[in-house]
């Protein structure tokens, strides 16, 4: 288990946003977290990196209890963030960007010697985004919204984490590109091992693709299985299914025509 939430209630103010939230994740796996607006997604990968503090409960990664660490403690110890509505530096280039999160890396080295292997690192990185490589030189803010996206993830992997946090990929992206996004992430966990936690609007798609689901609706944990199971749940497909199917759809439709 790389990570384990037990209990947890965060609070802004006085609005309780978690209400004793309890989820697991096992090393290696993809596990999509999902739920209508207001449900508290982003209040809990917020509460993950120590963002926003719990008030009760506790947040264990890697057997460690890290609920109370500060922020960039919690980074360095392996946990990268790609952020709802991307953050990155607009008027930084695309390499720029890159060596940004390459400073958030777990063992950062200094001098020729760290300059080598941030090299390195990127080289690896772009290899899972030709699009980016193809656009170093590029300012960040006049990239598409999609590339921009890719660009926050690359610069979470530079730092080389254990768990990568992704808080809705896919936000605003016409369907071609959000299954980029999406074979991208499975591509990244499978090919480097990084245990994933990826918040979804786009829950069909993203219940597909990840191992194990938790359902979260007003600061609480309704449901959780496998993302099969939960694709398989009633509920899940009244509440969160419709539009997600007809969007794969067309997706899959211009896949096809564009294997042709
Ligand atoms: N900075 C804040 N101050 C006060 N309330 C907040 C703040 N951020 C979030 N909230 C409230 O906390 C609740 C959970 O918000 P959160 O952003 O975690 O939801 P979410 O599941 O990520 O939603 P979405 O899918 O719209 O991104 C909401 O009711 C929201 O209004
Ligand atoms: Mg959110």
């Amino acid at each position: 288990m790389i990570l384990e939430i037990r209990d947890i209630y965060s609070y802004y103010g006085a609005i309780c946003a978690l209400r004793g939230v309890s989820l697991e994740v096992t090393e290696g796996e993809i596990v999509a977290l999902i739920g209508a607006n207001g449900a508290g997604k982003s209040t809990l990968l917020m509460t993950l990196c120590g963002v926003v503090r719990a008030r009760r409960g506790a947040v264990i990664f890697d057997g460690e209890d890290i609920t109370r660490r500060p922020t960039e403690k919690i980074i360095r110890s392996g946990i990268a963030v790609a952020p709802e509505g991307r953050r990155i530096f607009p008027h930084l280039t695309v390499r720029e960007n890159l060596q940004m999160g390459g400073l958030a890396s777990r063992d950062p080295e200094r001098g020729a010697a760290g300059t080598a292997k941030l090299a390195h690192k990127m080289e690896g990185v772009l290899e899972l985004f030709p699009r980016l490589r193809e656009r170093l030189a590029q300012r960040g803010g006049t990239l598409s919204g999609g590339e921009q996206q890719m660009l926050a993830i690359a610069r979470a992997m530079l730092s080389e984490p254990r768990l990568l946090l992704l808080d809705e990929p896919s936000l605003g992206l016409a369907p071609l590109m959000v299954r980029q996004i999406f074979t991208t992430i499975r591509e990244i966990n499978e090919s480097h091992g990084t245990t994933v936690l990826l918040v979804e609007q786009n829950a069909h798609q993203a219940l597909r693709l990840a191992h194990h689901g938790y359902v979260m609706v007003t600061g609480e944990v309704v449901l959780h299985g496998t993302g099969a199971e939960l694709l398989a749940n009633e509920e899940v497909q009244a509440a969160y299914l419709e539009g997600g199917r007809k969007e794969t759809k067309q997706g899959e439709t211009q896949q096809r025509e564009t294997r042709q």
